[in-house]
């Protein structure tokens, strides 16, 4: 077998730049040991989070929220088994739907594990089949990451485990012990607070979401402390173990987990998630074998066309410097391939948005006023809260806000972040005026339709000038 290019891992990295390296004509593979494709963001991550989020969303709606719209529910339950039920069912739609885009493109799809053994050739071993080889004009590295292990705080499959398992717990845990306060403790542990567990999140540092403008990190703080969910800043986790052996798989009524954390009383709970961060997957690859190198943080290297430091080999998404999340990881896979065939490609690393789907959502991109701040950059910022926006009113979500911060010489905007209703989506409108290089004034003048969020953020634009019409 040969192909033009052979990608390893068929994630959101991989399987769009297979798509698109067919597009452009080539003769494209891909290899994934998973059954199914998509990735962890398919299969273990964006996808059933986010159907587990709508849905324990729905229950405080149904149980808080629909009071105040005059609607009275009475003998609100869960049914976890159904609401399990229907993540597995959308996880399936999409990862089968990544089966039908390859068959459409006629990119050959190679099952097993793939393992370069020398300059344009690949292995691909499944238990239970002869590995074969197969010859690549190019590779593509896109084999994503995994959860970073934390010491003493091992997973035993059951009661002490990653996102995956938090996935899918059999019942709603009665204390969720959630170690780290990033994207994935603040996403899983929202979902299990509303569905009942209490839920205490560990937190190395003294904020939470590291990294995020910290005016809006304190915000969500806030919120979610009124939500219920408890924190414990600066907690170094010396480790956690389970008490309470397992009769032959089976779990012993009672056993719990016992938490230490340094300087404190050891937390006692029947469910620990480690969410500490991820590392990239580099482990099994034959990277050795081709001389690809890798970072001091085990990431490989990579030039601005994606090359590693072998040729015709390149590497994008997780495995590579920069935030690991999906869309920045398609960008690259999309604009690697488009470099190979046509010589140009590109990805934005200014405008690459991150969202945290929490109740509300937070969304930013571009620079933080921190970062500006350190870069001794003169900005000028303007707030307007969902409180005086119409729509959200009627949404009966007025938490958050809208802020933009522009350069104050130039008033072109460096950064936004939103925390409220539907941030996810609208943060879109702020990329794209990113991208096109856009002043705080190209929004304040651009129609936004009334009754709607996004007015929120015109306001914020208007804000920039002082001249915010609702506040
Ligand atoms: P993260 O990097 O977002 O957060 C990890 C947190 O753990 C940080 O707050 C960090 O300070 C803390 N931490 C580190 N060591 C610790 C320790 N020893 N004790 C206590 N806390 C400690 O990582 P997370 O949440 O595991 O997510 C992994 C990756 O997956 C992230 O890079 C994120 O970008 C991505 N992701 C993105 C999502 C989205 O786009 N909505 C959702 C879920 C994950």
């Amino acid at each position: 077998m040969k192909h033009d290019l052979v990608i390893i891992g068929g994630g959101p990295g991989g399987y769009p730049a297979a798509i698109r390296a067919a597009q452009l004509g080539l003769n494209a593979a891909c290899i994934e040991k998973e059954n199914q494709l998509g990735g962890t963001c398919v299969r273990v991550g964006c996808i059933p989070s986010k159907a587990l989020l709508e849905s324990s969303e729905k229950l405080v709606e149904t149980q808080h929220d629909l009071k105040a719209h005059g609607i009275k529910v009475n003998g609100v339950s869960v049914d976890l088994t159904q609401m399990m039920k229907r993540k597995d069912g959308i996880v399936k739609a999409l990862t089968g739907g990544v089966d039908f885009l390859f068959k459409k493109n006629k990119v050959t799809r190679y099952k097993g594990t793939g393992r370069i053994v020398g300059p344009g050739r690949v292995v691909v071993e499944s238990e239970g089949t002869e590995p074969q080889e197969i010859e690549a004009e190019n590779i593509l590295i896109a084999t994503g990451s995994k959860t970073a292990q934390l010491k003493g705080v091992v997973p035993d499959g059951d009661r002490i485990g990653t996102s995956t398992d938090a996935l899918s717990y059999p019942e709603v845990p009665k204390h969720l012990v959630v170690i780290g306060a990033g994207y994935i403790g603040l996403e899983l542990g929202s979902v299990w607070k509303r569905l009942g567990a209490q839920v205490t999140v560990l937190e190395y540092l003294p904020r939470i979401l590291p990294g995020m403008d910290s005016e809006t990190a304190d915000e969500a703080f806030k919120i979610f402390q009124k939500q219920g969910l408890k924190f414990q800043l600066g907690a170094k986790v010396l480790g956690a173990r389970v008490e309470g052996a397992r009769v032959e798989g089976a779990r012993v009524e009672g056993a719990e987990c016992i938490v230490e954390v340094e300087g404190a009383e050891p937390i006692r709970c029947d469910r620990v998630l480690l969410s500490v961060g991820r590392v990239p997957n580099t482990d099994g690859l034959g990277l050795e074998t081709v001389g690809v190198q890798l970072d001091e943080r085990g990431r490989i290297t990579v030039d601005e066309k994606f090359q590693t430091s072998a040729p015709n080999i390149y590497a994008i998404g997780d495995v590579i410097v920069g935030p690991m999340l999906a869309h920045k990881a398609s960008e690259e896979g999309v604009a690697c391939v488009e470099h190979l065939v046509t010589g140009y490609g590109h990805v934005n690393y200014d405008t690459i948005p991150g969202i945290v789907y929490t109740q509300p959502e937070i969304a930013t991109v571009g620079k933080s006023e921190e970062q500006l701040k350190d870069a001794g950059i003169e900005y000028r910022k303007g707030v307007f809260p969902f409180q005086a926006n119409g729509r959200a009113r009627a949404l009966n979500q007025t938490e958050g806000r809208v802020k933009i911060l522009a350069d104050a010489a130039t008033d072109r905007i460096l950064g936004v972040h939103i925390i409220g209703p539907r941030a996810g989506d609208l943060i879109a409108e702020a990329v794209a005026a990113m991208e096109f290089g856009a002043s705080s004034e190209d929004i304040a003048r651009t129609v936004h339709a009334h009754p709607t969020l996004s007015e929120a953020l015109h306001e914020a634009a208007l804000a920039v000038d002082s001249r915010a019409l609702h506040i």
